[in-house]
């Protein structure tokens, strides 16, 4: 039977991750490079287990030749550290990849390793998560409705409190500002960029250009040349947000950002199974022609983006495991299908906007 090693498995997401597999049927191998939380998880959960950390590539290398695993689903994020060394010891030992990133240069980094992945037979699926599966696939529906169109505007509504982890991953990437595809080159802008007012699916709400991962996953799926994403926030994070613009240098300095990443670990460690069970989320998009006028646009409604996060994670590698998938970079709806969303639990969709029109113009306010 095939066996997926999940690194950074003792982590918040990392440990719904790994019960999820097990329950599954999945053969696991935990790992992480805390050795004594690798230890206790083994213990817990009754699973091979594997300690080692990323500096040193023969020793992932080995470690990945040693555990005889056939996927590696990386959960220990920022995966700015922990994505380049993991994706290198899979290309070097032929070893399929999955992780859960949203980090905009880390899909950029191994879309880079396209060629290399090919010529070594494995698989790289970034992104394997909320960000981006629901979008991404929502991305490539809207394509095949509206063929060749020049502009992809995608967003979110859900309001729930982040893990741990992903604040940090925030705090990290917080000197990079805002993010966008604009004539096919991926696009510095600042924080908060533009702002917008979007029917989620439950009335509208203003949102904001974010640089989540969704921005380069919905780029490479489609081939659409301007690609935006936005979030819908209360407006007093949206200032805040704004003001990011002045304050990104002083939180991205690493006095600062240490602290802020130490507070942030005292703090909690991620949304309680009460209120992941009740979550959800709106995501919606839109596809246009420029020339043409005409306009798509079409909703999901998900899950808890934790909830969603673990399913399509875990759905992920058994597709890589099972299914005799062209190698190379691939983007969750670039190697499962736009269709791959609502295999997940708990999807609704597509709910899609009437045909191609060109009524409902487009809402821009003052960035
Ligand atoms: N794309 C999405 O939609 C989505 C959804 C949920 C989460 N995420 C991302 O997933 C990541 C994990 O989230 P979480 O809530 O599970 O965080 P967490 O509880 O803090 O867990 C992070 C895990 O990563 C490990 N790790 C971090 N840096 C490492 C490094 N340099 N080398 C080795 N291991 C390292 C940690 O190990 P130690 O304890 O030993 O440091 C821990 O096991 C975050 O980056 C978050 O933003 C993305």
């Amino acid at each position: 039977m095939s066996s997926v090693l999940i690194y950074g498995s003792y982590g918040f997401v990392g440990s719904l991750v790994a019960r999820e597999a097990i329950d599954r049927g999945l053969e696991v191998v935990l790992a992480g490079r805390d050795p004594e939380a690798v230890r206790e998880q083994v213990e817990d959960l009754e699973r091979p287990g594997r300690r080692f950390a990323l500096e040193e590539s023969d020793v992932v290398r080995e470690a990945l030749a040693g555990a005889d695993v056939d996927c590696v689903l990386n959960c220990a994020g920022p995966f700015s550290n922990t994505a380049e060394p993991l994706v290198e010891a899979c290309v070097e030992t032929g070893t399929e990849y999955v992780d859960i990133t949203g980090e905009i240069p880390v899909i950029e980094g191994i879309a880079d390793r396209d060629e290399a992945a090919r010529e070594a037979g494995v698989t790289l699926v970034p992104a394997a998560a909320f960000s981006a599966v629901p979008m991404d696939c929502l991305a490539a529906h809207l394509a095949e409705r509206l063929p060749d169109p020049d502009s992809l505007a995608l967003g979110v509504d859900s309001l729930r409190p982040p893990s741990i982890g992903t604040v940090r991953t925030v705090i990290e990437g917080a000197e990079d500002g805002g993010a966008v595809y604009r004539n096919g080159r991926l696009e510095h802008v600042p924080a908060a960029w533009r702002t917008r007012r979007i029917d989620f699916g439950r009335g509208y709400r203003e949102g904001v250009t974010m640089p989540t991962g969704d921005v380069a996953t919905a780029h490479y799926t489609t081939g659409i040349s301007n690609v935006a994403v936005y979030v819908a926030i209360p407006q007093p994070a949206r200032s805040l947000l704004k003001l990011h613009r002045y304050v990104a240098p002083i939180v991205a300095a690493k006095p600062v950002s240490e602290t802020l990443k130490a507070v942030a670990g005292l703090v909690r460690e991620g949304p309680s199974s009460w209120s992941r069970e009740r979550g959800s989320a709106y995501v919606w998009g839109e596809a246009r022609d420029e020339y043409s006028g005409e306009r798509v646009v079409s909703r999901l409604r998900t899950p808890d983006p934790y909830v969603l996060t673990v399913d399509a994670a875990v759905t992920a590698v058994e597709r890589v495991l099972e299914t005799d998938l062209e190698p190379g970079f691939r983007t969750p709806a670039g190697a499962f299908g736009p269709e791959f969303v609502l295999d997940l639990e708990g999807v609704a969709g597509f709910f899609d906007e009437g045909t191609p029109d060109t009524e409902s113009p487009r809402i821009d306010v003052a960035g």
